[in-house]
């Protein structure tokens, strides 16, 4: 029998999602209590649980030979990956946001001040339209931050908007679509591409 191909897979709001997709499809994943990797039910896959961000690291150094993560993530890293197929959940748009009623930030005419977990995409945002910013990195939680006067703006996530609307913000203006995606190291994927194949053929499978 051939070798599993290696998979990183996020936790976070992306690996329920991911499970029960590879589930209905026939590859069953369990991971022990604690266990950080699996191998499915049709020894087809070898499957790792990273943090999200650093899923772009275990592929780009091919530890694993595949992942599933967002556009977004990917772009953050700065790394070149081949993109195998799109998959049909997760998608998400990542937004300007600030407290209801704050004006647009092209029409400040000065820096202005964004906290964000996403800090490449966000300068090169404003960098393309002329606006000076000034970025505050943050790790999570960023809804916080024009709430509690870090920052009048944010740059997140909004999925469903509830987070949004909790904190009193809304959305100012959309930055880009987010997609989920397989994606493959390039050169694993030149040495397992009919193998990659089969597996893009099953996860593109209707149930
Ligand atoms: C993400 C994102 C927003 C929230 C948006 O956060 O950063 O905070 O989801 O979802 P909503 O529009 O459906 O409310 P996540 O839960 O991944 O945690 P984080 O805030 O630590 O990034």
């Amino acid at each position: 029998m051939t070798k599993p191909l290696t998979i990183a897979i996020p936790k976070g709001r992306l690996l329920d999602s991911v499970v029960d997709h590879l589930s209905a499809r026939g590859m069953d994943i369990s991971f022990g209590s604690r266990k950080l990797s699996a191998v499915d039910s049709t020894g087809r896959l070898e499957v790792y649980k990273v943090k999200n961000h650093d899923l772009p690291t275990y592929v780009h150094y091919g530890i694993a030979g595949l992942g599933i993560v967002g556009d977004d993530t990917v772009i953050e890293s700065g790394h070149s990956f081949t993109n195998i197929l799109t998959l049909p959940f997760g998608g998400t748009r990542l937004c300007v946001a600030a407290p209801k009623g704050t004006a647009p930030p092209e029409s400040l005419g000065g820096t202005v001040t964004v906290a964000t977990s996403y800090v490449r995409l966000t300068r090169d945002w404003f960098h393309r339209r002329g606006i000076p910013v000034k970025i505050i990195r943050l790790g999570g939680s960023v809804e916080l931050a024009p709430v509690l006067g870090l920052s009048p703006y944010i740059v997140d996530l909004v999925e469903t908007g509830s987070t949004l609307v909790a904190n009193g913000l809304e959305v100012v203006t959309d930055l880009v679509d987010i997609k989920v995606k397989l994606i493959a190291n390039p050169a694993y994927f030149k040495l397992h591409y009919r193998e990659i194949g089969e597996l893009a053929d099953i996860m593109m499978r209707d149930k």
